[in-house]
């Protein structure tokens, strides 16, 4: 039995196609793992606080020293993080934002990516005082795009801060295996736009095996 994290970021609501998308991702999924737990957050709804002044320097005193009102500041950080750290697997529904993600999902990875929970600093090699702390997840970002050509090789590839951000900010925790799912031409919303989003109903029955 599996625990899968569900994680959407739009703030549309019926019309979001990455929101439709990781719900029918879902549902697959629970016809096929049926046993599996799910947890939904929906931060594109009801948007995580932006890291402050308080939360930086809690998240830089070690724990045995904070204060009360410094263990307070964490509090959101901690359930996140609780929440995240108990899914085995992910789904994320991730909008592109101006060629990258909404700041409602950076606002909750600001949030998890917190040092001493997610990743360590280590003093043993300066060159890489780094080292992930989320070992053996697997992730499923399904990203919905207005344009087009975003892929790899693509004429619009080089515009594309969406995929590599996310790539580079979970796999620095340790989530290293992702798998992308994109939905592109919403801006033209046409048969293009019917085609994006049957070929990615198809990638995800695939992916999970039906
Ligand atoms: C603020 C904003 C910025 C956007 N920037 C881009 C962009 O840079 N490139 C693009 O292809 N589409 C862009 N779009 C279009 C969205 O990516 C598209 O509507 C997508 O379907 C949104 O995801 P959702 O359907 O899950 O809400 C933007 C939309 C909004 C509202």
């Amino acid at each position: 039995m599996a625990h899968l994290l569900h994680i959407d970021s739009s703030p549309r609501g019926d019309r979001s196609h990455s929101r439709q998308l990781t719900k029918e991702f879902v549902e697959v999924w629970q016809q096929v793992h049926p046993t599996d737990i799910v947890t939904y957050r929906d931060v594109g709804r009801n948007p995580v606080p932006h890291v402050d002044e308080r939360w930086i320097a809690a998240a830089y005193t070690p724990p045995t020293q904070r204060s009360v009102d410094l263990q307070a500041a964490l509090q959101v950080s901690d359930q996140l993080i609780d929440e995240f750290l108990a899914a085995d697997l992910y789904v994320m529904g991730v909008p592109m934002y101006n060629f990258s993600i909404p700041s409602l999902l950076k606002a909750y990875i600001d949030q998890i990516v917190r040092p001493g929970r997610t990743f360590a600093v280590t003093s043993e090699d300066p060159d890489n005082p780094y080292q992930p702390l989320v070992l053996g997840k697997r992730m499923f970002i399904i990203t919905a795009r207005g344009g087009t050509g975003y892929g790899p090789g693509e004429h619009n590839a080089q515009l594309n801060y969406q995929d590599p951000y996310l790539r580079t900010i979970f796999g620095f925790i340790g989530v290293t295996d992702i798998t992308f799912v994109s939905v592109e031409h919403d801006e033209s919303g046409n048969q293009h736009l019917t085609e994006s989003i049957a070929a990615a109903r198809s990638q995800i029955a695939q992916l999970i095996g039906r």
